[in-house]
């Protein structure tokens, strides 16, 4: 047997992308809606990506818990829940998604022509809970001023990091994916020396140079999201994106992080969120605020290929 396709989860770096999460209304017809779109997206991708092939268009689709219950009577995958509120130093929240689009590619129009595609089809049938138009601000940084991204998995290991293997046969090539909007008070954050920032992060600003151990605190965010089992460093794959309104003073970093067990990632938000040991929390929460929490089961091109609706 073939081995499964996965869809394109782990992408080149784009310089654009929109996130687009929905709620399916009730009712055996939205769910019909829902179902044959999963069907046409694999077309519907081709028909906007070959307009421009150096525009690298990809869409990933995810699936909610209660969506999957409502689409799919079959086996469900195993770690697949609604995303879990942490109470902790800080609030990470838990909200409402049935479906997520993660559109990307080189052009911004590309995203666009792709997400109307799916609106076109999914209008009547659902609620937009949240829309995030995301952009590449100058070195791949976020809107706190840090390069953001550099230690991802690449090529095999990235794989690896973010794609279910034998452990959960049915659903073998799949992936979990949560997403956090987060908004910064950059106002404050630009108030505190440099030096302060880059103990937070964990990496120098200007030069995206690592801390040495000496130098990074325990509570730096990129110590507290180093996650081992029985010794080996556990990744996900993340593709954050800054995001924003100047009118409004928003600035804002959509993360979204792709993991082959949702546990990686739930134990770096806790580490994050409560602090490890407890109260050794990330201080970058006191500067970005979550103000949305979605966990989404991401299933192969083959199986959105042939849901039948
Ligand atoms: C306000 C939201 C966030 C911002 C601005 C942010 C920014 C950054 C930056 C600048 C780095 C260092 C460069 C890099 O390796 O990418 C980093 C590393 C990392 N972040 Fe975040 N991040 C955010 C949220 C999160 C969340 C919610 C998670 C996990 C649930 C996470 C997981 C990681 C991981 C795993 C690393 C790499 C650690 C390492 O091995 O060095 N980040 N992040």
């Amino acid at each position: 047997m073939p081995a499964p396709v996965s869809q394109p989860v782990v992408a080149p770096l784009t310089r654009a992308a929109i996130f687009l999460v929905l709620t399916i209304n009730p009712g055996s017809k939205a769910e019909t809606a829902v179902k044959s779109l999963c069907a046409d997206l694999s077309a519907l991708r081709r028909t906007v990506g070959f307009r421009d092939l150096n525009g690298q268009l990809s869409c990933v689709t995810g699936i909610g818990s209660d969506a999957w219950d409502r689409l799919f009577p079959g086996p469900r995958p195993g770690e697949l829940h609604t995303f879990r509120e942490i109470s902790g130093v800080h609030h990470a929240v838990s909200t409402p998604g049935d479906l997520l689009f993660h559109i990307r590619a080189t052009r911004p129009d590309m995203c666009f022509e792709m997400a109307s595609l799916i609106m076109e089809r999914l209008r009547p049938f659902t609620s937009v809970i949240d829309e995030v138009h995301g952009f590449k601000y100058f070195d791949d940084r976020d809107l706190i001023g840090f390069v953001d991204g550099t230690e991802n998995p690449e090529n095999a290991a990235a794989a690896e990091a973010a794609f279910i293997g034998d452990e959960d046969p049915a659903f073998t090539g799949g992936s979990y994916v949560i997403t956090q909007k987060y908004l910064h008070d950059v106002g404050s954050w630009n108030k505190i020396p440099v030096e302060t920032q880059e103990k937070i992060i964990g990496r120098k600003k200007l030069s995206n140079v690592e801390l040495d151990d000496a130098a990074k605190p325990d509570y730096a965010h990129n110590a507290l999201n180093v996650v081992t089992r029985d010794g080996k460093q556990i990744d996900i794959v993340r593709d954050n994106m800054p995001f924003g309104e100047t009118g409004k003073g928003e600035f804002g970093t959509y993360f979204i992080g792709y993991a082959r067990s949702v546990s990686t990632t739930e134990e770096m938000l806790n580490n994050m969120f409560v602090g490890k040991p407890a109260g050794n929390y990330d201080r970058l929460l006191d500067f970005s605020r979550a103000v949305s929490g979605t966990l989404f089961f991401v299933p192969t091109v083959g199986f959105l290929d042939d849901v039948q609706a």
